[in-house]
């Protein structure tokens, strides 16, 4: 049986700053996700928030890029951001950049990602999402997940995934349309490498098993301010990822992100911090951040989702949750002093571009 995975994700709107949104906006989302199950237009779905962000996992057999799924999700985050304004929450409609809904959320704000899949017997598979950061936050955990043997032991004890992987990679900075490249370790590991070294620039758009051709993991690549043109709030991604058998396993899928690796989000988009593995449901606080990443595991059987397991929800992330606040304080002491502070060219906001360019008319150039 043929089905499809969706995960749409917006903010649209927070209580108390960028720190959540609202039990009333939480409940229409699930009330306009539950009328979708009853129409027949989707066979299950959930609804979750990750720091200020609402995503919506959808199920159903419509197959990737539907218009009416899509405009399903849309309707939805139109629904909530007017909820937002009537309670007086706090960026309402965030990230809706477009007035006009125009057949597929990409290149409008939400981040999405999404997969059809012929069923497995079993089909586990776990979803990501991210808040205060941007879609390069899978390059590193991917990389180790679907290369390494370091963290990927089947690669090395599963005869099923000695084929390695294609990784479908993205050029995030290009706006005139979607500029991709495809390599495939272990044949190309150093090009891949090479290019998801740069997560503001370069970013995983999917993951394809060699051996069969089947879809691995997809994520979200949009990025809010080359759509917008200017900053408008953090990407803030999603991603899909299948499990077992000719798939990493559950724990290989979650073993890079106990490095809590240091990326270009937090406050203000601009700072750099170490990702949190969080909770589901879990607040923005610290710094408008720290970063986070949650993760849901569940199986899908003919169209139904099971329960949600939380896999970040487990004594050993608590050490993991330590270690990333000592890494950020750490790198919080040095302030705005670069790597703290992201590059010139990725400053989500104008302040320092536009003080630079008036020091810039009061340098001179010694004459010899
Ligand atoms: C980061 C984020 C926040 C805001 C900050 C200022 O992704 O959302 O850190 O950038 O709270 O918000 P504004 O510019 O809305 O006052
Ligand atoms: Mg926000
Ligand atoms: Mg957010």
């Amino acid at each position: 049986m043929k089905t499809t995975l969706s995960i749409i994700k917006a903010d649209t709107g927070s209580i108390g700053g960028h720190n959540r949104p609202s039990d009333v906006m939480l409940a229409k989302a699930k009330e306009a996700m539950g009328v979708a199950v009853k129409s027949g237009l989707l066979t299950d779905a959930r609804v979750t928030f990750t720091g200020d962000d609402i995503a919506l996992l959808m199920i159903h057999d419509k197959g990737t890029d539907n218009p009416d799924i899509h405009k399903l999700a849309w309707d939805t985050f139109v629904a909530t951001t007017a909820i937002a304004k009537s309670q007086g929450l706090y960026g309402a409609g965030q990230d809706l950049l477009k007035d006009a809904f125009s057949g597929n959320v990409r290149g409008m704000g939400p981040g999405s990602a999404e997969i059809e899949l012929e069923e497995r017997p079993a089909e586990p598979f776990v979803v990501f999402a991210a808040d205060k950061c941007g879609p390069g936050v899978f390059n590193y955990p991917f990389f180790c997940s679907f290369a390494d043997p370091f963290h990927n032991a089947g690669l090395l004890l599963a005869p099923e995934m000695r084929g390695g992987f294609t990784f479908n990679i993205m050029d995030v900075n290009y706006t005139e349309g979607d500029r991709v490249i495809s390599l495939k370790v272990p044949c190309d590991y150093y090009d891949v490498a090479t290019l998801l070294r740069d997560p503001n620039h370069y970013v995983i758009e999917s993951i394809v098993e060699n051996a069969g051709g089947l879809t691995a993991a997809v994520a979200s690549t949009s990025r809010l301010h080359n759509i917008a043109g200017k900053y408008v709030g953090k990407d803030d991604p999603v991603a899909i990822v299948r499990t077992q058998k000719s798939f990493p396993d559950t724990g290989e899928i979650t073993s890079p992100w106990s490095l809590a690796h240091y990326v270009l989000g937090n406050n203000r988009g601009s700072h750099h911090v170490a990702v949190m593995p969080v909770k589901q449901n879990t607040i923005i606080s610290y710094f408008d951040g720290p970063t986070i990443v949650t993760a849901a595991g569940y199986c899908v059987h003919e169209g139904k989702l099971t329960e949600a397991v939380d896999i970040f929800d487990q004594p050993f992330w608590d050490m993991i949750r330590e270690k990333a606040s000592q890494k950020t304080l750490e790198m919080r002491r040095q302030g705005f002093f670069n790597p703290a502070m992201g590059p010139q060219d990725e400053m989500e906001y104008t302040g320092v571009m536009e003080n630079l360019k008036r020091l810039d008319e009061k340098f001179v150039v010694r004459k010899k």
